[in-house]
């Protein structure tokens, strides 16, 4: 056991690896003290490759392509979107505790990154055991409360982690690294290391702006070319289904995604399953909000560069495409179709005690 981990929480771990699917490795054991600072600014090496600058898993195909970058100009990214949804959530998650007279003893943060959230949940949460999971070393590995302790480990494989561990299982912003059709795949494994009675939690960024203008557009079709694996697959699955379950939920892209999520939800057996979607405008004419989230969603952009058409692009062109953008913003304000805005989903469900 590394020295920052509770002795409580080695019973979280998945103890044998037989089923092949386990590829996680412990915080603490393997990247140990010559890289405990901050270690997604100290590795290099073949599990990385640098483009532009910036540095990216290696893992270009197959289970786990991650087209954002894992570098520390990804971490102060992730960090302002930790404290833009709290400024706009008022709090780190949707499930309504009280409503359903919960509060977890044992919780799993798939996805982590930096793993703020979780640090702030085992603040909130003294008394349960916080386990964050990444397949990246991008978590903290000191200075962290007893309470919390984060592993390597891939949700498109196996989460290291044995059945029904976790009172309330949480991930946010995976998106980019699941493709439309992996979603079942991910909600099982969620639901897998719940436990019967506790709460699963998912939240997601649309894909597509809403009114985007001309450089909005762009970035939709940008965006829609990240997202291609099993689309046609999943669209025929939402027409035939459309009627049955989320045709409340509107929006194009968006709604397409909190439709078929909500499906994948019930379908997966979760009961008390719960959406709600918040739409936020983007620019400095929104005010703080608006500010941050025009920075954080070109931050996504700037992140994902090597996979897009700009990709060669001069840098002024580039530069030029965003200085629009934000001037494209400015000006939506007051036009009839609504400003530019992203919409944020959340989605929730209890696992059955069966
Ligand atoms: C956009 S970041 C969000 C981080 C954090 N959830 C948050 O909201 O601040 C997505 C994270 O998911 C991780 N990730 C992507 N695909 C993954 C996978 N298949 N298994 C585990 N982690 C994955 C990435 O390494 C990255 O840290």
């Amino acid at each position: 056991m590394g020295n920052h981990v509770s002795k409580d929480t080695s019973s979280l771990m998945r103890s044998q690896t037989s089923s092949g699917g386990y590829h996680g490795r412990r915080a603490g054991r393997n990247w140990g003290d010559s890289n405990r600072r901050k270690p997604w600014s100290t590795l290099s090496g073949p599990e990385f490759n640098i483009v532009h600058g910036r540095r990216y898993l290696a893992t270009s195909s197959g289970k786990g392509h991650y087209p954002l970058p894992v570098d520390s100009q990804e971490m102060d990214r992730l960090e302002e979107q930790h404290y833009w949804m709290l400024l706009i959530l008022k709090k780190n998650y949707a499930l309504t505790m009280s409503e359903y007279n919960f509060r977890p003893q044992t919780i799993l943060d798939v996805g982590t990154g930096n793993g703020i959230w979780l640090l702030e949940m085992a603040n909130e949460f003294p008394e349960a055991q916080c386990v964050g999971v990444d397949f990246a070393p991008t978590f903290p590995t000191e200075i962290l409360p007893p309470n919390c302790t984060f592993f390597l480990g891939n949700v498109l494989e196996r989460l290291p982690f044995q059945d029904n561990t976790f009172e309330y299982t949480h991930e946010r912003f995976l998106g980019l690294g699941v493709q439309r059709n992996q979603w079942p795949w991910v909600l099982a494994e969620l639901m897998r290391v719940t436990r019967p009675g506790g709460w699963v939690e998912v939240m997601e960024m649309d894909g597509a702006l809403l009114h985007p203008g001309v450089c909005g557009s762009k970035l939709n079709e940008w965006s829609a070319t990240m997202r291609t694996d099993g689309e046609n697959e999943e669209e025929e699955c939402e027409e035939e289904e459309e009627e049955e379950v989320g045709g409340d939920l509107e929006g194009e892209s968006l709604g397409k995604s909190a439709q078929s999520l909500h499906k994948a939800f019930l379908r997966q057996g979760f009961t008390q399953v719960s959406v709600h979607t918040v739409e936020v405008p983007l620019g400095s004419v929104h005010g703080r909000s608006g500010e941050m989230a025009a920075r954080v969603i070109q931050g996504i952009f700037t992140g994902t560069r090597p996979f897009l058409d700009s990709a060669q692009w001069p840098q002024g062109v580039w530069d030029d495409f965003w200085r629009v953008w934000h001037e494209e913003l400015s000006g939506s304000e007051g036009e009839s179709k609504g400003p530019t805005s992203v919409r944020i989903l959340m989605l929730f469900g209890q696992k059955p005690m069966r």
